[in-house]
């Protein structure tokens, strides 16, 4: 049985992986997360293959711990202060990152960890110099505090493979939504405010344009990629391939939520709000043999999820 560690797993990726490994696989499970945006309701808790230890791993002597106590063979490192907001409002404490990744890195190097994976973020893209991005070849722009993390969190992954032989997987995420997203990301927001029949707040004209990668596409690659060895000492774009803008996204909300929510428009942030994003995906593509997941479906997946967490919310307070 291969014993799996997922850094931040009691987030929205993390808890969607953890649950999708222990389906399919005959895994082991264990998330640490210090809960600062993650959820433990979003744990398969129940499950005997799975254990929840709340930890920081910023601080090494709680990761340590828990790396040295267990011999993990494979370690997905997501944990990460989030959000843009709140990376904006906290560069210091996104900077101190940097510390988690290198106790990371290096508890996997000294107790044998056969591969990590590492959550990059189409952040490091920066301001695009080309559409679409290639991992390889397209110029690295980041200049904000999380994405220049990103950048080191990725150049530390492959500098411990060069000198010390350790194996890593970089996935750089474009934004992935899905049902246990928090309210820091754009599709949560607008859908609740959709769904409660209040204004739709969109930064700027909205022309700006994004991808939006369903969870499932997002963990379905995550797996295929520990199961393909040929991912090894790569870096992926993980994201969907069709643009919208933002203005779109609000729209589309709208009219499968059957709200009566008007747009408003909000100032431009004066920094974070790339104004195009666009993932080359040949590579994800050579991992995942299906189609991906369209929008709409996505986001109707996300409306049913919600409504039957607002139905059980419902009966409990009866
Ligand atoms: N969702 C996206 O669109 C997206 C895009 C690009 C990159 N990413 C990256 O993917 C990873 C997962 O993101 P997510 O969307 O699931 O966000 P999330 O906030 O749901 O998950 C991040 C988790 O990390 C935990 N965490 C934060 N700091 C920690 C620490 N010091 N020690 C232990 N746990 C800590 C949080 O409590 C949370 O559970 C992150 O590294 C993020 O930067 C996500």
């Amino acid at each position: 049985m291969a014993q799996i560690l997922i850094t931040g797993g009691a987030g929205s990726i993390g808890s969607s992986l953890a649950k999708a490994l222990l389906q399919i696989e005959s895994h082991h499970v264990t998330v640490v997360d210090n809960l600062l945006t993650g959820n433990i309701e979003n744990l398969p808790l129940d499950d005997p293959n799975f254990t929840f230890i709340k930890c920081d791993v910023n601080d090494f002597n709680e990761i340590s711990s828990v790396m040295t106590a267990h011999t993990f063979d494979y370690v997905f490192h997501y944990a990460a202060v989030v959000g843009v907001e709140r990376t904006l409002q906290h560069p210091s404490m996104v900077l101190d990152d940097i510390t988690g990744i290198r106790n990371v890195l290096n508890l996997c190097k000294n107790t044998g960890v056969k591969r990590v994976f590492y959550s990059s973020s189409s952040e490091v893209y920066g301001e695009p110099v080309e559409i679409p991005q290639y991992e390889d070849t397209t110029p690295l722009n980041a200049r904000l505090p999380y994405a220049i993390v990103k950048n080191v969190g990725e150049a530390y992954c492959r500098t411990y493979q060069e000198e010390f032989n350790l194996p890593y997987t970089i996935f750089r995420f474009f934004n992935t939504y899905g049902p246990h997203q928090s309210e820091d990301f754009v599709v949560p927001i607008f859908l609740e405010k959709a769904l409660a029949g209040k204004d739709i707040p969109v930064i700027g004209d909205g022309s700006q344009t994004r991808t939006f990668c369903y969870i499932d596409d997002n963990v379905d690659t995550a797996i295929a990629a520990l199961k393909n060895p040929q991912t090894e000492n790569q870096t992926m774009n993980i994201g969907n391939n069709t643009a919208i803008t933002i203005k779109q996204l609000a729209e589309l909300i709208i009219r499968i939520s059957g709200s009566t929510s008007k747009i408003i428009y909000l100032p431009e942030r004066k920094r974070g709000d790339m104004k195009r994003r666009l993932p080359d995906i040949s590579k994800m593509r050579t991992v995942l043999d299906r189609d991906l997941i369209p929008l709409e479906e996505g986001l109707m997946r996300m409306i049913e999820a919600r409504k039957g967490v607002r139905k059980e919310a419902t009966v409990a307070q009866i």
